[in-house]
């Protein structure tokens, strides 16, 4: 036994467990530039590849002519759909059950779409070799809006689909129409509808934009054609999957196949999906047999990789005249590009957008969501959000601040009035979800009261009236916003990507001398997860979470997972690290039993030890119990001190929050201040508080560019006119405010340690809250809705439209 006895709360302290504010591990090395990212990769005879991209949206290949580019001294290859085709290699399946081309095959679809891969043997040579590529384009009519796309007379986009009256997701109506989803009961909500008290009405648009992480995509692939292995390092947010894809597209054994994801500068959602970039750099690699690095630069990144949102939501919310809400139906054209490649579990081809009836108690309601191809890139991932969540928590809240306007009702008090009791929990909501656990009122009540919202509504009036009486040219808007976030998907029994079950896994091995390695199926872009996944473990096991290493993304060591984004980690492999930790421990008290001479039962755990029942002088530590396993022959147990677990989630997890927005609005130039942003979420049990806040401060960040700037626009023919970051609105510093964070504790009732995802939270919330701000400041002179992101020119121009520059 060890020697200085310590009390039991310095134990506690030692291991750095479950609601510790451990630092971060891995920034040792991230603050040092010492961290291993795919572009630091260098192997011996690397080839660098580099696109030709198309200048038009829509446009019919008539050739491609690559004579001068191969005549340049370094060029190796330049593959088009014609060297593809052969392998049957042109077009890939995406993740949404449709297929989009690899390299440009006859036509192309939208600006920067891939046309020809250029091989070469440094970047610089490669992109003088891309220049020499000559195209000859003749462009074709252009559609960038998706109710156009679904005019009788609109042109053909997907020529390939000719005549095909079904997808993946069941009828197309027209050619350029992708699928119709629905959830919900129609008749019902429609009838609910016709006959209420109050129907407000709203068309509410989630503009396009694109998690633009800070490291672009990228991948190095390396054939080794002696040994016929094949290793590819990526920024993968799903390492496995894509080796299994790699596998069945390429025909190579997946035991043959190595897939590394490096340290990963951000992911957002943007590093899911399988890019053009990487089959081609796989190709390349196999045909040369030399290792082929492929990184995209910035403008490639936000004008050929996935984009988010881009969905047109009209709705209609009917309430009694007291301000109970009796139905809600939701229209969605949901603008896909030129492929489906959305990244959605496969039965969900718009995601989870079905959580839209939010934190109400709404008895009946009606979802359908019709996918349209338009002449602009392919994605629609989930940019720090739960699969469309991001765009059904926007909507519902603002049809809850239009449905205020028609009751003429403080917002604040038509929320209350309707969210889910905490009684009513779980909850079945009418679009299918059974909510694990919640207790909003508490919630609200406490962000009401911390931003003292009674004196910010006089304060607001005041403020008109000053106005009104020429005092002053700046508004207040109170930017309220309660939101219900659903992730962890999910059951293996609803969702699956490419036909996996989405469950995660995580495998431990205990060393003799009482240190450990964790190894999981997911794989963090910067969450932190060698941080928190330790204190899951450290709280199971009774080792020191530094004493535990946490290793991700490496096919060839982890256990099969599905891999990092719609805030998954924890609920799902989370789950499975406090599962597997339980197995070690459980192995753990028969050793410790036998070492003990006394029965199994006549154990308890006590933070890092085994102790006899009314002896606490007998005891055998985790650490000692570790050394045992190797070194004792317990009869009937094996040697050693490992365990795995997949782990099938019953059910999905469902944060919540309530955030409070207050911003000044310059009525004359549109210019907005935001004095006050009051943020609090409930992620059920805090792993690590200090890593939760810095979650929360990335994800409002980046809903504060959403929502007042950031957007991936085209003009009419198909130009992307925010293609660099001089036009893609990124925050700094400067325009970042500050962030109060607060938080109430309801735990899931089904994951082992209760705990919900937060990282996406701050994103899906934050967007309605700054996006309410700036309505509710024009409340008082008519504004209903008006479209984001609210730049300044389009505040200055609600002002004007409103009357307001006199
Ligand atoms: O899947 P992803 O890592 O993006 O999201 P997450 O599961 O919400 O986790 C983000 C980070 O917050 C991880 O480091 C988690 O361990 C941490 N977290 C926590 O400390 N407590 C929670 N209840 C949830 C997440």
């Amino acid at each position: 036994n060890e020697m200085a006895p310590i009390s039991r709360e310095e134990r506690v302290e030692k291991l750095k467990g479950l609601g510790c504010s451990r630092k971060r591990v891995e920034d040792v090395r991230f603050t040092q530039g010492k961290g291993n990212y795919v572009d630091d990769l260098k192997l011996p005879g690397m080839l660098h590849g580099d696109f030709v991209r198309s200048p038009y949206a829509h446009a019919r290949v008539k050739s491609v002519d690559k004579s001068a580019a191969l005549a340049l001294p370094g060029v190796v290859a330049v593959l088009t759909a014609e060297d593809l085709a052969p392998l049957n290699l042109h077009w890939m399946p995406t993740l949404a059950g449709d297929k989009q081309m690899v390299l440009a095959d006859g036509k192309v679809l939208f600006q920067g779409q891939e046309v020809a891969f250029v091989v070469a043997s440094d970047r610089y040579v490669a992109a003088d070799a891309v220049d020499l590529v000559v195209v000859d384009y003749e462009e074709l009519p252009v559609v960038t809006d998706p109710f156009k796309a679904l005019q009788p007379d609109a042109p053909v986009l997907r020529e390939d689909l000719q005549g095909r009256t079904s997808g993946a997701h069941g009828d197309r109506r027209h050619h350029n129409h992708i699928f119709l989803w629905e959830a919900g009961d129609k008749a019902a909500t429609d009838e609910v509808i016709a006959s209420a008290d109050v129907v407000a009405e709203e068309m509410v648009y989630y503009h396009r934009t694109h998690p633009c992480p800070l490291e672009t995509c990228g991948c190095v692939a390396s054939m080794d054609t002696v040994n016929g292995k094949l290793t590819v390092h990526g920024t993968f947010q799903a390492p496995h999957v894509v080796r299994t894809v790699a596998s069945l597209l390429s025909g190579i054994e997946e035991h043959k196949i190595r897939v590394i994801s490096p340290d990963i500068g951000g992911g957002f959602g943007n590093k899911v999906g399988v890019y053009p970039g990487y089959v081609c750099s796989i190709v390349a690699s196999i045909v040369t047999g030399r290792p082929v690095k492929w990184i995209e630069d910035r403008m490639e990144n936000l004008t050929a990789t996935a984009f988010a949102r881009d969905y047109w939501m009209k709705g209609k919310i009917a309430a009694t005249k007291d301000g109970r809400i009796t139905g809600l139906s939701c229209h969605v054209t949901a603008d896909h590009g030129a492929f489906d490649a959305c990244a959605d579990p496969s039965k969900f081809p718009a995601g989870f957008f079905h959580i839209c009836t939010g934190s109400y108690d709404i008895p009946v309601a009606h979802v359908g969501v019709d996918g349209v191809y338009t002449n602009k890139a392919p994605g629609g991932v989930a940019y720090r959000c739960s699969f469309r969540v991001t765009e059904a928590a926007y909507f519902i809240e603002r049809m809850i601040e239009v449905l205020a306007i028609e009751l003429g009702m403080d917002a604040a008090e038509l929320r209350a009035k309707n969210f889910i009791r905490k009684e009513q929990f779980p909850y079945h909501s009418a679009l299918g979800w059974e909510y694990d656990s919640g207790d909003y009122h508490t919630a609200w009540d406490k962000a009401l009261k911390a931003v003292g919202y009674a004196d910010l509504r006089k304060e607001q009036a005041e403020r008109v009236e000053a106005f009104r009486r020429g005092e002053t040219r700046k508004l207040i808007g109170i930017g309220l916003t309660h939101f219900t976030e659903i992730v962890g998907a999910g059951p293996v029994k609803n969702c699956d990507i490419l036909g996996m079950g989405m469950f995660d896994s995580c495998e431990i091995r205990i060393h003799p001398t009482g240190s450990a390695v964790a190894r999981l199926g997911t794989i963090s872009q910067g969450q932190g997860h060698a941080t928190t996944f330790a204190q899951i473990l450290a709280s199971e096991i009774g080792l020191p979470a530094d004493s535990i290493t946490v290793e991700e993304g490496d096919t060839d060591t982890a256990p099969y997972g599905l891999g990092t984004y719609g805030s998954r980690s924890t609920p799902v492999a989370g789950a499975a690290t406090a599962m597997a930790g339980r197995k070690i421990r459980a192995k753990a008290q028969m050793i410790a039993a036998y070492l003990l001479e006394v029965h199994d039962g006549d154990l308890e755990w006590d933070v890092d030890r085994f102790v006899v029942k009314g002896a606490p002088e007998r005891f055998k530590t985790m650490k000692e119990i570790a050394f045992a396993s190797y070194n004792q022959a317990i009869p009937g147990v094996e040697p050693g001190l490992e365990a795995v677990s997949y782990y099938d989630p019953p059910n999905m997890t469902y944060p919540f929050g309530a955030y409070v927005c207050v911003m000044e609005i310059d009525v004359d130039t549109g210019v907005h201040e935001i004095r006050q942003f009051y943020a609090l979420d409930d992620c059920g049990t805090r792993i690590n508080p200090m890593v939760i806040e810095g979650q929360v401060h990335g994800g409002l960040t980046e809903a504060l560019a959403i929502a007042m700037g950031q957007e991936i626009a085209y003009d009419e023919i198909g130009n992307v006119k925010t293609g660099t970051l001089m036009d893609f609105f990124l925050p700094t510093a400067w325009e970042t405010p500050h962030y109060t964070t607060d938080f109430t504790e309801t735990p899931s009732p089904h994951h082992p340690i209760g705990a919900k995802g937060v990282g996406e939270s701050p994103n899906v919330g934050g967007v309605p809250a700054f996006s309410n701000a700036v309505h509710d400041a024009f409340r008082p002179f008519g504004l209903r809705q008006s479209h984001m992101p609210h730049d300044h020119w389009r505040i200055w121009k609600i002002a004007r439209d409103l009357g307001l520059h006199g």
